[in-house]
């Protein structure tokens, strides 16, 4: 019999190993989970929402399953995330039902307010880190920041807004700025600069999320080794936070696979194993690597951005088996 190695065990003295969950996942991979990871995002369930679709109604239902799991299976959980310009309700932005009239920026203050008081309290003793605002950042350019409804309401200064009132609600938790595209140079430049002048402002900011959606070929090693130290200068925390690498190009509209090729998971090998060379060379500032999502089963890039096309992209395969990549992820260890 093959020894599978525990990731979780694996990487001990270097990081946590995180997965995010669903309702899916955390009824059919319990044992997989068990076995690997030591931390826990909600993959939708604690996004706005998830918890407050209807203004004043809190649903933590979903989001308390999976702290439950955490507990009981001593792991810690991620909080994702507070302020987001996707899957808020549209009651948030507008004062009416109809929604002909946006909010002012007092009330979204106050909306903003409340739904982040009532979540951190609730979760005040079993969530670590939230991801306070995510997604902040615009990726074309020009702007600096993305003309979120929150932006165009409260202008610039809703994310100082956001993580004061998150650090006042449990100063015990540690506050992230969360984003994708966070190894492209020009975004890397906006994100650093965005949280380097939420520090001169004293704003409570302690780490930085690179969600980490990669693939076979994007992007280089050496604008993720470039990313990482110049987010490691601000003297923040880093957390990888939503890692998968797509066995497809973004421009690969290929849709014939019934499975990954030989050639595919030879090269997704090489590239994870490239991936945690850099995470453990920087394991003084990184705490955390989360896959979004658990093993090959299911993933968000089932479908995305190629409708009805399947993906492969973690270290497990769809049966929870280690895939290559998962071995010379293990391996790194031994080569140092
Ligand atoms: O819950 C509804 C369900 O009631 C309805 O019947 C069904 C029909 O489409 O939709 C369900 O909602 C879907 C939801 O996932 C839950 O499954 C939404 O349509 C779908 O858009 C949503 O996708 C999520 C996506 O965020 C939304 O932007 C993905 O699962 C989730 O993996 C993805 O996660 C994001 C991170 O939060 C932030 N970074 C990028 C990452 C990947 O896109």
């Amino acid at each position: 019999h093959l020894i599978i190695p525990r990731l979780k065990e694996v990487f001990h003295d270097s990081f946590r190993i995180g997965a995010a969950v669903n309702d899916f996942t955390l009824e059919t991979r319990e044992e997989v989970l068990a076995k690997h990871f030591n931390s826990l995002t909600a993959e939708n369930s604690m996004k706005f929402v998830s918890i407050q679709e209807e203004e004043g109604v809190f649903d933590f239902s979903e989001g308390n399953r999976i702290v439950a799991f955490a507990k009981a299976n001593d792991m810690v959980v991620r909080g994702h995330t507070l302020v987001w310009h996707n899957q808020t309700p549209e009651w948030v932005f507008y004062t009416d039902k109809d929604k002909t009239t946006l909010a002012s920026k007092e009330l979204l203050l106050e909306r903003m307010t409340t739904h982040i008081q009532t979540v951190m309290k609730h979760y005040e003793d079993s969530i670590l880190c939230w991801d306070v605002v995510n997604e902040a950042i615009e990726d074309k350019e020009g702007m600096r920041l993305r003309e979120s409804l929150w932006y165009k309401i409260m202008g610039e200064d809703f994310i100082d807004q956001a993580f004061r009132i998150a650090h006042a609600a449990n100063p015990k938790a540690q506050l992230f700025y969360n984003d994708y595209n966070e190894s492209t140079p020009e975004k890397v430049e906006k994100i650093y600069t965005t949280v380097k002048g939420m520090l001169e402002r004293g704003v409570p900011v302690h780490g930085i999320g690179l969600q980490c959606h990669w693939n076979l070929n994007n992007p280089s090693l050496t604008d993720i080794e470039q990313a990482i130290e110049k987010y490691a200068s601000l003297g923040v925390r880093l957390h990888i936070t939503e890692m998968d690498v797509s066995v497809f190009d973004f421009e690969d509209r290929r849709t014939d696979l019934l499975r990954p090729t030989e050639e595919q998971l030879e090269l997704q090998a090489k590239r994870y194993e490239a991936f945690f060379k850099i995470f453990r060379a920087h394991s003084d500032v990184i705490d955390s690597v989360t896959f979004w999502g658990v093993d090959d089963a299911y993933t968000w890039l089932d479908g995305f951005p190629v409708p009805d096309r399947k993906n492969w992209p973690f270290l497990l395969d769809e049966k929870s088996e280690p895939k290559p990549a998962f071995w010379r992820v293990v391996n790194t260890l031994e080569e140092k």
